[in-house]
């Protein structure tokens, strides 16, 4: 609500990210000549910042990439959404090949990835990053000309994630004084030991304190912001005690919300599944069977080799489990092109292949594997009939799958096996069987926790889950950013009507 306790005094809400809402495309098969359609929010974020931006009337703007995109807007590359009614600009950037390859594919996704992921062996320091990061501010000056030509001193901006690092400062210095920056950060930040292999670590921390907020999920990543400004910026001012930071005339405050999910509409999709055994035959998977489930992009950083590795010392373990229970692993290809991430879908592929010709029979798998595209209806089906849910990330910011299971958990029957380097294991770490990823020996022994825990037990674990996760779902996080922005902004004296 934008009415609400936030941004009473919002005249005008500008939304900057790399994805964008709304990707319009030519119809099946009919090329440039055909009929064009356009793709509702892809879900998540953008679903859930549509209709803020709808009722705001606000601007969005971010990377133009479907087929027909272009063929839509105007020459300043705006055109009016949603479709049907229409209430914002969507101001869509085009990018050369050239350029994706080198923000998107390169600095975005191989340095601050594998960065604020503890990679560092992944981060790609030859020769490429420089012109990487070249790439990466012209984007990031793009986006902050956009921002600048819809901007007045009434505007909010507010930016989301690592592929504008640097966009703060180059909108600070082009748009009124009194209208507010504000920026999440949806992915961990590094502890300063490893953002020492930033190679642009300055620059990169002078942009993002052009914010006037700056937010992140949990509290350990704005901390160690402040440790890395502390110890990287020459001039920064940092009160640990506040959350302040003042860097060249301006301040920026830090804030933590962890972000949630569309909880009502994952439980009320799942209540209206109708059985999955169909899906489940289509896999090739028995509906007889225990389930565990896997939901991740194919990234590194989601521990997927791991839990295979934990899966076969499982199976090793109770051979009494060989052939009845059977692991259901869901990948999406992401990212591919980068050598880290085709290493890892092989690896991943060859190891389910060699686990599955260890054990397997011949009615029976113990890793199902697939890429294929499964619907949000399916999605929240096999969410509600896993037994156990395994999400072992090594590092990731939050992990919405792992409150999407909880949310669509309706029989109150799954048990949550959950990575302590989660941001979700900060809110959802008491109630779910935590584990350590590297950890194979206690990985394989919670998964024989999850599904051997009395059903009293499952059901009051879950209950405790699921009220977090309806307690503090996406529109609460959205109105506790909201809030906290429209703190800095209605008293900044762009709008004191409030
Ligand atoms: P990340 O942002 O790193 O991809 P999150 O868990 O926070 O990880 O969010 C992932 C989103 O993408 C969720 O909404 C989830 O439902 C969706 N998603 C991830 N993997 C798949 C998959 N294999 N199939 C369908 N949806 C997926
Ligand atoms: O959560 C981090 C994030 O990079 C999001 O910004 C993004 O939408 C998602 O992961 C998927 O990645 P990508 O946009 O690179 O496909």
């Amino acid at each position: 609500e934008t009415e609400g306790d936030g941004l009473g005094c919002l005249e005008s809400l500008i939304v900057v990210s790399n994805r964008q809402p709304y990707r319009h495309e030519y119809e099946d098969g009919e090329g440039d000549e055909g009929s064009i359609v356009v793709d509702e929010p892809a879900g998540g974020l953008t679903a859930g910042l549509d209709p803020v931006v709808r009722e705001a009337n606000g601007t969005w703007i971010a990377w133009g990439d479907g087929d027909a995109d272009f063929a839509v807007t105007d020459d300043d590359g705006c055109v009016a959404v949603p479709p049907d009614e229409e209430s914002y600009t969507l101001h869509r950037i085009e990018l050369s090949e050239e350029a994706v390859d080198s923000y998107y594919y390169g600095f975005s996704n191989q340095v601050l990835w594998p960065l604020c992921h503890e990679f560092p062996d992944l981060i790609d320091d030859g020769d490429a990053w420089a012109n990487d990061f070249e790439w990466y501010r012209t984007v990031n000056e793009r986006f902050a000309d956009a921002v600048a030509e819809h901007a007045t001193a009434e505007s909010v901006v507010w930016i989301q994630d690592y592929h504008f690092g640097l966009a703060p400062r180059l909108i600070r210095r082009q748009i009124p004084e009194a209208a507010t920056i504000a920026h999440f950060w949806h992915i961990p930040w590094p502890t300063p030991e490893t953002f020492a292999e930033c190679p642009a670590d300055e620059e990169l921390l002078v942009g993002l304190l052009g914010n006037d907020l700056l937010g992140f999920h949990v509290d350990r990543y704005a901390r160690l912001f402040m440790e890395c400004v502390e110890q990287y910026l020459d001039g920064a001012v940092v009160d640990h005690d506040r959350w302040l930071v003042d860097y060249d005339g301006g301040t920026t405050r830090l804030a933590t919300a962890a972000m949630g999910v569309d909880a009502d509409t994952y439980d009320e999709t799942a209540r209206e599944v109708e059985g999955t055994d169909a899906l489940l035959e289509r896999f090739g998977v028995s509906p007889e069977v225990t389930l565990g489930l896997g939901v991740d992009r194919l990234d590194y950083s989601k521990g997927i080799p791991e839990r295979l590795a934990a899966l076969e010392r499982f199976f090793e373990r109770n051979p009494d489990r060989r052939g009845e229970f059977t692991f259901l692993q869901k990948a999406t290809p992401s990212r591919t092109g980068i050598p880290a991430y085709e290493r890892l879908g092989e690896l991943v592929r060859s190891e389910v292949t060699r686990i599955n010709s260890r054990f397997g029979t011949d009615d029976w798998q113990p890793i199902v594997y697939t890429e294929e595209y499964v619907s949000r209806e399916h999605l929240c089906g096999l969410y509600r009939r896993a037994d156990a849910m395994v999400i072992s990330p090594l590092l990731d910011g939050m992990n919405l799958v792992a409150q999407e299971f909880v949310a669509s958990s309706v029989d109150e029957d799954g048990v949550l096996v959950l990575s302590e380097h989660t941001g979700a294991h900060e809110r959802l770490g008491a109630d779910a069987v935590t584990i350590d990823p590297t950890d194979t020996d206690a990985f394989a022994a919670a998964l024989e926790t999850a599904l051997e825990m009395p059903a009293s037990e499952r059901r009051r674990r879950m209950r405790n889950m699921r009220e977090d996760v309806f307690g503090a779902d996406l529109e609460a996080w959205m109105d506790s950013q909201f809030a906290a922005i429209g703190r800095l902004h209605c008293s900044s004296g762009s709008d004191d009507d409030e």
